[in-house]
């Protein structure tokens, strides 16, 4: 999934995501023009990397991630696995650092394709994905991770009463869930 030369402590995607990204995701890549992929929860970044590897080089798009990382040790050496791992490609890749809720508003992004993995309660993943959807243009896609986790209940929960009054089709779901927006 990485490039080799990364250091990680934790895999948070699962084979069967990263069978429906490369099925999925990798050929819409190639339609991309001028466009961001978003990440809200970057951690060690190993998904980044992955983004970087299978879609990011089929087009001009470039890569933004939100993480506030946090103050405990674990966070620290996250964010500096993180910043470390993607350093190679800092042409590519632009990180912020603080909570999606406080640094969403302010950024001006069209996104093609943006990936929700952050906090798993319900208030959290409702306010990422209000924050998310509006700048994502008709025919963009959303992903979010844990929709089907038995852990992680009201992210579906969240999800739904997001997507209930929203207009978009199922790309695919599975343990992740990842909608296409229609106008
Ligand atoms: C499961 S990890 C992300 C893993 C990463 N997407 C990957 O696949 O390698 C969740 C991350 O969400 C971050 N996070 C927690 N609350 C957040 C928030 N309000 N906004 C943005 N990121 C947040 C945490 O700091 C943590 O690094």
């Amino acid at each position: 999934m990485a490039n080799h030369s990364c250091i990680y402590t934790a895999c948070f995607t699962t084979p069967a995501a990263l069978k429906d990204w490369q099925r999925y995701l990798v050929p819409e890549a190639g339609r991309w023009r001028d466009q961001t992929v978003l990440e809200v929860g970057v951690f060690e970044d190993r998904s980044a990397v992955w983004f970087l590897d299978h879609v990011l080089p089929l087009s001009d798009t470039h890569y933004v991630g939100i993480d506030p990382w946090g103050t405990s040790r674990r966070g620290h050496k996250a964010e500096q696995r993180c910043r470390t791992n993607l350093a190679p490609r800092r042409e590519k890749v632009v990180l912020h650092k603080g909570r999606a809720e406080d640094v969403l508003p302010g950024l001006d992004l069209t996104v093609h394709l943006a990936y929700i993995d952050a906090a798993r309660d319900y208030d959290s993943v409702l306010a990422y994905s209000e924050l998310v959807w509006p700048k994502v243009p008709p025919d963009g896609l959303v992903v979010w991770s844990c929709y089907r986790d038995s852990h992680h209940l009201e992210v579906a929960t969240a999800v739904d009463d997001f997507l209930a009054t929203r207009h978009y089709d199922t790309v695919w779901v599975r343990d992740q869930l990842c909608v296409r927006k229609v106008p």
